[in-house]
């Protein structure tokens, strides 16, 4: 018996500051660290190997984030259509850097939460719910530059006085909370995830599992103030999930895929759900010697403030195989792996599985059984505007609806699916590779890469789907 969605459920889209507000400059803000990443082919090796941080060159490079999509200025139009479609919340991020331009001042920038308090306002305006994540690959530069990013233990206190002050400033608007972003990316892309850069290849686990050590403590932190402050709010951790398949039934394939499973998808979540390090985490910082500097409060009160909820972005899975040499790796993603033969893949080489959203939905709740949230998940494909102004996206109809139906088949498995916001539901910058021509929206604008563009909004096929879908509560995803 197939359910609808839920009668409450959280429909919407997702957005970040920094793909899509532009203004980097404006209001009194700050560098962050993505505004320093340039697109093109050395974008993707910054993030991956963070060799150090980049100065902005304009001779040699386009800087996308700068411009964005303008949401900065063109919030209301952007939410009205949101509105339209009949988004019940909007997922989007704070972009630090304008709150505390440098990330260690005492006294917050006034502009910049003036910002946030209008795009707020009008999403309530619209009774959309805002879903505020405070930390998405968007830290202020000089945090990275002058401290090393979260490898400093004072990144905490920083963070924390951030994070008071939007709980102060929003506590009668916004109930949902996020701290961090895909925090298990910081095994992919630490300078984005950490704004550590990595100095030798030897260094990075000890460099890595110490910045996580501190951002599991600053987000514990911030689930206790924020339940302190705004008594009954959620605060929801967010991680990057590709659920591991091992390539054949060959045990030592199926040992791989496990061992992987649960560095990539699960270490992350133990911590933050079940409020400490899991045995397999300890054995394998201890046994390479990367075992965190911790204080002697901080596994209280990892213990003591887990999150609320466990949010996620699913867009493809991942196979491994413990001797890859027969077989041809992945390419054109971070999240790696050998190439599923089962499985077709988008333009950028992510394999398409709406199966695995079941899958790894089931694991999930099987593991931790705390509500969850399908906070990003799309298909990125180029658009192209026909004569009458048009965008058939049939392409985007088909990966929604396919993820959508594994959704609702995972609630009819008695997961606690509390929402689903699509990534990108307006077109913005690519977070890999800068692009603007890798498309995500119901709403499609007008922005190339060579930066031209007027970035006028227009709704593609999906946006009506979309709309339709939210209306009848998922009942006809099939039909
Ligand atoms: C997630 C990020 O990893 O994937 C987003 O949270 C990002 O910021 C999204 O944009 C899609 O990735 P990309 O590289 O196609 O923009």
């Amino acid at each position: 018996m197939k359910k609808e969605f839920p009668e409450n459920f959280l429909w919407g889209g997702a957005i970040a500051a920094n793909q899509c507000e532009g203004a980097y400059q404006e209001g009194g803000k700050g560098l962050s660290i993505a505004d320093v990443l340039p697109s093109g082919k050395d974008r993707l090796e910054l993030l991956t190997k963070g060799k150090g941080i980049p100065e902005i060159d304009t001779e040699k490079y386009r800087y996308p984030n700068h411009e964005g999509i303008d949401f900065y200025h063109r919030y209301p139009e952007d939410i009205k259509l949101f509105a339209e479609m009949g988004f019940k919340c909007l997922r989007f991020s704070v972009n630090w850097s304008r709150i505390f331009p440098r990330g260690d001042e005492i006294e917050p920038n006034e502009a910049g939460l003036a910002f946030y308090d209008k795009v707020i306002e009008t999403l309530l305006e619209y009774h959309i719910e805002p879903v505020l994540t405070i930390s998405h690959y968007e830290m202020p530069l000089h945090l990275a530059k002058e401290y090393g990013g979260w490898k400093n233990r004072q990144l905490i206190d920083f963070f924390g006085r951030y994070c008071e002050v939007l709980f102060h400033r929003y506590r009668k608007q916004v109930k949902y909370w996020i701290t961090f972003n895909e925090i298990n990316s910081a095994f992919m892309i630490p300078y984005m995830s950490l704004g550590c850069f990595i100095p030798t290849p030897e260094d990075r686990d000890k460099v890595l599992f110490q910045g996580l050590h501190h951002q599991f403590v600053a987000s514990s932190r911030a689930v206790k103030r924020c339940h302190e402050i705004i008594p009954g709010s959620q605060v929801g951790c967010m991680i990057l999930c590709a659920p591991v398949y091992p390539y054949s039934c060959d045990p030592q394939d199926v040992w791989k895929a496990h061992q992987e499973e649960r560095l990539m998808n699960y270490f992350c979540a133990d911590v933050q759900v079940r409020g400490a390090y899991p045995s397999y985490g300890l054995r394998y910082m201890a046994e390479r010697g990367v075992e965190p500097k911790t204080e002697s409060a901080d596994l209280e009160t990892m213990a003591k403030y887990p999150v609320d909820y466990l949010s996620f972005s699913y867009y493809m899975s991942r196979t491994e195989k413990a001797d890859q040499g027969d077989v041809s790796a992945v390419t054109g993603n971070i999240i790696g792996g050998v190439k599923n033969p089962h499985l077709a893949h988008s333009e950028w080489g992510w394999e398409i599985d709406p199966l695995g959203l079941r899958i790894l939905l089931n694991r999930l709740y099987d593991r931790y059984r705390v509500p969850l949230f399908i906070v990003e998940n799309g298909l990125g494909a180029q658009d192209t505007v026909v004569g009458d102004g048009s965008i058939h996206d049939d392409y985007r109809i088909a990966y929604l609806r396919d993820h959508l139906a594994a959704a609702r088949d995972a609630l009819d498995d008695g997961v606690d699916l509390i929402g689903y916001t699509s990534w990108g539901c307006i077109d913005l910058v690519s977070a890999s590779t800068g692009e603007y021509r890798k498309r995500y929206g119901f709403i499609y604008v007008d922005k190339q890469d060579d930066g031209t563009g007027t970035l006028e909004r227009k709704k593609k096929d999906s946006f009506y789907w979309y709309q339709n879908v939210i209306a009848t509560q998922g009942r006809n995803l099939t039909d």
